[in-house]
């Protein structure tokens, strides 16, 4: 057992702990080099992280990055101190943070204020029936996008087709039906721009805002493409003035007597169409590389998709049924969990498992690294859906596996993206057999999310008898 000690933390106070450890003796945290095995796995960084977790065996210790020293989070208890037991004391701001303000906004993805508000309004509105209800309709816009887009016998870039399957499937459900195919076509790039452009400023956390860098002027642009797609589609959602399902009009329902609603609204927007699809399409990139490399676990998905299925389309009342896909996509996102680290800043002193954590530093928690752990995964690396079969969790540790987050941030969108994927995993197989066009393994690329590596294409091709 680890020993986890709450500590009453203070702005004001220097670093110094404001409680008595007892007969728990604190200390420093071990600092393991990181600049040169992020220099030697330049092409694949992600190996580096790998190998740091590797080094600390759950330990909490720190990457020595030079000026940079974030501690690496990796132990599910430690896991559950950040993110559930001392929550409040880790919170969403600093260097990972802050360049992406002026697109999220200060809703949902923000801390503090903000962000209680907007989860007070937005829980109960992503309920297990809600997402039910958008269900039918999102099963009719992903099999029509699917006929749209799949050319059989054509190379396909993996990303791009998953992205031009998830993000009008996104936009229709939350911005509304009528929305233009133009708007939906002005916000996918403008989405890609916002999260990628200010990576420069992970890098130089010491510049401040105000000074330019480059990629600012194009995140500007990004922002103002969003906007003008965005402010309009609240109009209309308020014009129609019925409780429709889309998510807008819900927004605007739940805000009707606040003042300033309108941007309390877009920021909410944008920032859960940006952790809905960056993330789905991460994390359904990986199914085909993944089928590829286990011809075994894939020949079960297919035989299932075949026997509830058959030719498609795919239909609300087949999901219960798709249960082995279902373990599939739950050990995807264990081994390629598409928000592969969790930052957050101290804001007070604290003390974990007997280390000594000072008010300001940065804590990097990765579901990546802990899903890996050999002390609480048997043989961690190997893709087996049967860890998720009924009843094969029961002595897992709860901290252990959380591609979602856990605590009171966690995600809102489990149970959505769960419906998305099996609609468009099955969707895809009940009629197409991807065959992979790059040889050899995927290398996971970092990115804001763990994307799987750069190019990666497949070519679809007719399904037996279709
Ligand atoms: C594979 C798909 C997804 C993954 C892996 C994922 C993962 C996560 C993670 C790790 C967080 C916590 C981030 C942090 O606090 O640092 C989060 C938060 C969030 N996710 Fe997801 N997500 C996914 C899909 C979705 C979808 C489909 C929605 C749509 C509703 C969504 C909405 C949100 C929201 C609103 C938050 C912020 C919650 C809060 O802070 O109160 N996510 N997600």
């Amino acid at each position: 057992m680890t020993y986890v000690r709450h500590v009453r933390h203070s702005r004001r106070t220097p670093w110094r702990f404001a409680v008595s450890l007892g007969d728990v003796p604190s200390r420093r945290a071990r600092s393991l080099p990181f600049l040169r095995p992020l220099t030697r796995h330049a092409r694949i960084p992600v190996r580096a992280f790998e190998e740091a977790s590797a080094r600390a065996g759950g330990e909490l210790v720190r990457l020595n990055m030079g000026p940079l020293r974030p501690y690496l989070v990796t132990h599910p208890d430690h896991v559950q101190h950040i993110l559930k037991n001392n929550q409040p004391n880790y919170v969403r701001s600093g260097m990972f943070w802050d360049p992406l303000a002026p697109l999220l906004g200060q809703g949902i993805l923000s801390d503090g204020e903000g962000w209680a508000a907007s989860r007070k309004i937005l829980q109960p509105v992503f309920t297990a029936r809600y997402v039910n209800s958008l269900t039918e309709r999102m099963a009719q816009i992903i099999d029509a996008l699917i006929d749209a887009t799949v050319v059989p016998g054509r190379r396909t870039n993996v990303a791009e087709l998953i992205s031009t399957l998830i993000h009008p499937t996104i936009v229709r459900l939350f911005l509304g039906a009528t929305i233009s195919d133009a708007d939906i076509n002005r916000l996918a790039p403008a989405y890609d721009t916002g999260v990628t452009a200010r990576s420069i400023r992970l890098l130089l956390p010491f510049v401040p805002q105000r000074f330019p860098l480059p990629g600012d002027r194009a995140f500007r642009r990004a922002v103002r493409t969003i906007d003008e797609v965005v402010y309009p589609r609240i109009d209309n959602a308020r014009a129609r003035g019925d409780e429709e399902v889309d998510l807008v009009s819900r927004l605007v329902s739940a805000r009707r007597h606040e003042p300033g609603a309108d941007k309390l609204i877009r920021d909410d927007m944008v920032a859960i169409h940006g952790a809905a699809t960056e993330t789905s399409v991460t994390a359904l990139s990986w199914v085909w590389p993944v089928l590829a490399a286990h011809p075994d676990v894939a020949a079960k998905v297919y035989a299932e998709v075949e026997r509830v299925v058959g030719g498609g389309p795919v239909t609300v009342a087949h999901l219960p049924e798709l249960t082995y896909l279902k373990m599939f996509v739950d050990e995807l996102v264990r081994l390629y969990p598409p928000g592969w680290i969790l930052p957050r800043t101290a804001a007070g002193n604290d003390l974990i498992d007997g280390i000594e954590v000072p008010a300001g530093s940065t804590m990097v928690l990765s579901p990546y690294l802990t899903h890996r752990l050999p002390d609480f995964w048997d043989r961690p690396l190997d893709f087996d859906p049967e860890r998720f079969a009924p009843g094969n969790d029961r002595s897992r540790h709860r901290y252990a596996y959380f591609p979602f987050a856990a605590g009171p941030h966690v995600c809102l969108g489990p149970h959505l993206f769960m419906m998305e994927a099996l609609l468009l995993i099955a969707g895809i197989l009940c009629r197409f057999r991807p065959a992979p066009d790059t040889p050899g393994p995927t290398a996971p690329r970092l990115a804001s999310t763990l994307r799987p590596s750069r190019g990666l294409s497949m070519t679809l091709v007719l399904a037996e008898g279709r």
